[in-house]
């Protein structure tokens, strides 16, 4: 592809943007005219998505650039209504890529399915009769997804954990499901609904909860950058955004807001992907708090050289195949954008993306402060809403800005004298 280390992206104008977006990935007409907005989701489609359809919310969808993954530059697709945070994704991935951009791993793509089982009198034995019967139970559920097995995924091992509620012992039967490049809600589910007779027949408990844990322990992925010390402004500025990791890493209060920051930039790439947020966004919470405490999601360091280096470690359930990934059109011209090919190259991908997110609200926060990144946008929003012409909205904001003011009740006065009203 075209570098990804685009200078000035955000200065080009929505046309040109698509352009340089279109030729590089060979989008076709319709996938442009679907990502401009010019032809929108059908109403058929959206109705066999979801139910009750009455409309449609279009999000803006951006592209992150001076991404490099893995040795590849990649145009990283993010939907959100925030302003700022794809222009800080992009700003943070600079400062990275002439030292190499992101590398990243994963644990593979395996998902857990829980079964509930109640009023087991023995639930050690229990445990050790559905140990017994491994092979049986892994059998029965591979039968159910043939396709999956065929693609080398599929249950590949079981856990017991006995669970001490408030009233009793609960045993809880994990199924280990390799999903491949599905998120594998659906197959997990099924394979643990389907298997659940069997289950209570070597249990002689009662099953109730047959569902997937969005606490993707074993779906891990990670990522890890160097970012120039110079590009984010000195010694200084690296010490501040360490102490700033630290402070998260040791206070739930802060390790919420900086990992939200992070989600800022994971959640829209999962969005414009097609994939589930809420699945994302649970394994991450879940996986923060996995030692007992709320903590931060990435690491921040100052290697030998004076420069920031970041690694974040994380769940990332998302798939390349099945639900909306294979149905949204934004979302499979997204997948195209990336050139993904697995939902392993998707996940660290994504995974890239949320270091650089953390890395640009952690240098904002430890410099300058994060209001003045927003403050242009912000002024630029409130300039539409004041019903400022499309060729007005520079000046205005420039104006209001100048001023520092940019309060809607001012930027509302500025439209009217800019238009002579
Ligand atoms: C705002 O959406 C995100 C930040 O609050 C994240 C952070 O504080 O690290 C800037």
């Amino acid at each position: 592809m075209t570098s990804s280390r685009i200078s000035g992206f955000y200065q080009f104008s929505v046309e040109e943007r698509l352009d340089i977006v279109t030729k590089d990935k060979g989008l076709t007409d319709v996938e442009r005219r679907i990502l401009s907005g010019e032809e929108i989701l059908p109403m058929s489609l959206a109705d066999s998505m979801v139910e009750n359809v009455i409309g449609q919310i279009s999000i803006p969808v951006g592209v992150a650039a001076n991404f490099k993954v893995n040795g590849k530059d990649v145009f990283i697709p993010m939907a959100t209504e925030e302003p700022s945070v794809i222009a800080a994704a992009s700003n943070a991935a600079k400062a990275a890529y002439d030292l190499g951009g992101f590398y990243t791993s994963t644990t593979g793509t395996v998902m857990r399915g829980q079964i509930q089982v109640l009023d087991v009198t023995d639930p050690n034995a229990a445990r050790a009769r559905v140990f017994e019967n491994k092979e049986e139970i892994i059998n029965h559920c591979n039968t159910i997804d043939p396709t999956l097995v065929i693609l080398g995924g599929g249950v590949k091992d079981i856990e017991v954990h006995l669970v001490n509620t408030v009233k009793e012992t609960m045993l809880i039967i994990h199924l280990i499901v390799d999903t491949k490049d599905a998120m594998g809600a659906n197959a997990v589910n099924t394979m643990a609904e389907s298997v659940s007779p069997l289950i209570e027949k070597i249990t002689e408990g009662r099953v109730v909860l047959r569902i997937i844990t969005n606490l993707a322990d074993k779906r891990l992925v990670r990522a890890r950058g160097v970012f120039s010390a110079e590009a984010l402004g000195g010694e200084e500025i690296v010490k501040n955004i360490v102490s700033a990791y630290e402070f998260a890493d040791a206070d739930p209060y802060r390790a919420a807001t900086h990992n939200k920051g992070i989600m800022n930039g994971i959640t829209a790439a999962v969005l414009a992907t097609g994939n589930d947020t809420r699945a994302v966004e649970a394994g991450a919470h879940a996986y923060a708090a996995s030692t007992g405490r709320y903590r931060s999601l990435t690491t921040w360091e100052m290697n030998k050289d004076g420069n920031l280096v970041g690694s974040i470690e994380l769940p990332m359930a998302v798939g390349i195949i099945g639900g909306a990934t294979k149905t949204h059109p934004v979302a499979k011209a997204s997948l195209k954008i990336m050139e993904i090919t697995s939902a392993v190259e998707l996940a660290g991908t994504i995974a890239a993306l949320g270091l650089a997110e953390n890395a640009a609200s952690l240098r904002a926060l430890s410099a300058e402060g994060i209001q003045r990144g927003h403050m242009r946008l912000h002024a630029k929003n409130l300039a539409v809403m004041a019903g400022a012409e499309k060729e007005q909205i520079d000046t205005i904001v420039q104006l209001a800005i100048d001023e520092k003011d940019v309060r809607y009740d001012r930027i509302l006065q500025i439209t009217k004298e800019v238009q002579g009203a």
